[in-house]
């Protein structure tokens, strides 16, 4: 394999670090990521508030959200329309034979912005 090859394969690495919703979010690059991914992530209620900060924090008006998920109780619909205060959500996808959603999100251009 040609060295070319090697960086190319080799940089960039990825990081991994440790995210629990809401905590310590300063350790985290505010709008610093492309890309936020999350599998069924959105079944906790009392988790909500915390994930959908988290989400903020992550995400820059760049940002785009993949989130998959069952929508198994009412509640569950409950994190989307909250996420549609801060982000436009899209549904992209529906698998009906394994009852799987998939959402695409991006932060609201805010009016101040424009
Ligand atoms: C049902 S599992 C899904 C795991 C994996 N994404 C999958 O599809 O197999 C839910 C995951 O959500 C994450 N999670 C739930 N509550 C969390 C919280 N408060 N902070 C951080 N992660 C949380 C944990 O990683 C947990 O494993």
């Amino acid at each position: 394999m040609c060295e070319l090859t090697c960086r190319l394969i080799s940089k960039p690495r990825a990081v991994v670090q440790e995210l629990t919703w809401g905590q310590d979010l300063g350790t985290f690059s505010p709008g610093g990521y492309d890309f936020v991914l999350g599998a069924d992530i959105v079944y906790l209620e009392e988790t909500f508030p915390d994930l959908l900060q988290t989400l903020d924090h992550l995400c820059s008006d760049w940002t785009v959200i993949l989130l998959s998920c069952r929508l198994r109780y009412e509640r569950d619909r409950k994190f989307f329309r909250m996420m549609e205060g801060l982000f436009s959500v899209q549904e992209l996808l529906y698998d009906p034979d394994n009852d799987v959603h998939i959402f695409k999100a991006q932060k609201k251009v805010q009016e101040r912005d424009l």
